[in-house]
């Protein structure tokens, strides 16, 4: 039902995971889709799988020099960006006492700067065609969080400041910025999560959930199209829970 055709987006993050699934859904409802990430053999593997209207660039989103190489790169192959999916991202476990400056920023880096340098290669031309759409992949970590995960939910409550602030400057472009924040979604960042907890810690976390199950890749992918698309042409500075009703429940 969503039609994405004659849309490019570039989407970051998106050899495996939640990047991949949304690569996938973009070029099936018909966009045309740009994939980064750092992880080059992955990286090429999932764009292959996608076929003909994806290309791929090679990038490390906290780098400002490989983005424009990688936004030069894909505007060749596929068109200046109409869409934006800022999903690339890691954990964090550190202590608040040892951690280090240069450690917090390795962290901020990529989970909240490299957001705000992926849309200001995009938005000037989304400000010359008068439109586009950005969408922000946050986290339930943004408005609750759990012990073990410093500074996570710092750089995910700002990337939901960063999504409002950013849709303020550039409404009056025509560009919306949403955010989506997923529950417990299966990825294998969520298998490195569980292997710092408990065993029981997976059991807590499907109970937490009120449909019951953790969430897929797919779960996320729906909404950023919707987001994406024309559907949502009244929808911005928002930030979307997709975490089957995690952050409706109190026990
Ligand atoms: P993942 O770890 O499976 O995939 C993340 C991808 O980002 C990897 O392919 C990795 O190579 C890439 N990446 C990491 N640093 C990069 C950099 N500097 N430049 C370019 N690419 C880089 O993670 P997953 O689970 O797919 O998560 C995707 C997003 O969703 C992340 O922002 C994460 O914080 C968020 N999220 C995930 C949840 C989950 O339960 N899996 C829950 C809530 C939010």
């Amino acid at each position: 039902m969503i039609d994405l055709t004659g849309r490019t987006v570039y989407v970051t993050g998106a050899a495996r995971g939640i990047g991949a699934a949304i690569a996938r859904t973009l070029a099936s409802a018909g966009g045309r889709v740009g994939l980064l990430d750092v992880d080059a053999e992955r990286l090429a593997a999932t764009a292959d799988a996608l076929g003909p209207s994806v290309a791929y660039a090679v990038c490390d989103i906290t780098d400002p020099e490989q983005i424009a190489q990688a936004a030069a790169r894909l505007q060749r192959a596929l068109g200046p960006a109409s869409g934006l999916v800022n999903n690339a991202g890691r954990n964090a476990y550190a202590d608040p006492v040892q951690m280090t400056t240069d450690e917090w920023e390795e962290v901020f880096d990529v989970d909240l700067k490299g957001a705000w340098l992926m849309a200001r290669a995009v938005l000037p031309g989304m400000k010359a065609a008068g439109g586009g759409s950005i969408v922000n992949i946050a986290s339930l970590h943004a408005s609750q969080t759990c012990r073990g995960m410093f500074p996570y939910a710092a750089t995910k409550a700002g990337l939901v400041g960063l999504t409002r602030s950013l849709a303020l400057e550039v409404g009056a472009h025509g560009v919306r910025v949403n955010a989506v924040s997923p529950g417990y979604i299966e990825t294998d960042l969520l298998t490195e999560y569980f292997g710092h907890h408990p065993p029981d810690v997976r059991k807590a976390a499907l109970h937490k959930h009120i449909l019951g199950r953790l969430g897929t890749p797919s779960d996320v992918a729906a909404v950023v199209a919707f987001l994406l698309s024309d559907l949502s042409g009244f929808v911005t500075g928002a930030d979307w829970a997709v975490d089957g009703g995690l952050s409706a429940r109190f026990d």
